[in-house]
């Protein structure tokens, strides 16, 4: 035991994770992602890291996703987006169905998953993943084309200028609601998310998470 331990101490010392940066807060790691459904490097997040995490570690994760890329809401209510209408539908479908599933953790990442693995809204403008998660198409589809029965659009945009007046990245990555610049979190984040949780549950006995591995 004492070995292994020296043995995971040393090799944190020679390849710093940011888990100092991650911890536990009432038995949860909470993750605010900001997601864009143009952007390749959402697509890598979201399918090689998140959802993986999510499979592993789900239990202790409360994640919420805010799908709204670099848009602009306009003082008429308008979106623009600045990768196009297909982006801007695909957001708005994706912020309708991250709503209608509030109470749902584990299948509003099954949805983002399937999204960021199969993009058929952003791609093809289709419900496939919605009529995977089996939610109502006619439910989701009034949300969608009525941006102005809800606040949704007023709500990302407003958390959105917050956090990318700081991180000004796509997708941001945020823990526990502290908007942190350090790029080694963000890298980790980004590159080795299962890892960083996985160190930062282990730090709680409480979570019996152990035999942490670094990738
Ligand atoms: C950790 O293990 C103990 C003993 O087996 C168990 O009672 C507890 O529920 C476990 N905690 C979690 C979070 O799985």
């Amino acid at each position: 035991m004492a070995v292994t331990k020296s043995i995971a101490f040393a090799i944190i010392l020679l390849l710093p994770l940011a888990i100092a940066d991650v911890q536990v807060i009432n038995g949860k790691i909470k993750i605010t992602t900001l997601t864009g459904s143009f952007c390749p490097h959402t697509v890598d997040f979201v399918s090689q890291q998140l959802a993986p995490a999510y499979e592993e570690f789900g239990e202790f994760l409360d994640i919420e996703f805010i799908p709204w890329g670099r848009a602009t809401l306009n003082a008429d209510g308008t979106v623009t987006c600045n990768s196009g209408t297909n982006d801007c539908w695909a957001n708005r479908l994706h912020r309708c169905v991250i709503d209608l599933l509030q109470d749902d953790q584990a299948a509003q990442m099954r949805f983002m998953n399937c999204e960021f693995t199969e993009r058929t809204a952003f791609l093809h403008g289709s419900y496939a993943c919605v009529q995977d998660i089996g939610l109502n198409i006619v439910t989701v589809d009034y949300c969608v084309n009525n941006p102005r029965r809800d606040n949704l659009d007023a709500d990302a945009a407003a958390s959105s200028a917050e956090i990318l007046a700081t991180l000004n990245a796509v997708p941001a990555i945020i823990f526990n609601d502290n908007i942190d610049e350090s790029v080694a979190l963000y890298t980790d984040a980004r590159n080795r998310l299962s890892s960083l949780i996985c160190f930062a549950l282990a730090e709680v006995p409480e979570t019996n998470v152990t035999g942490c591995t670094l990738m």
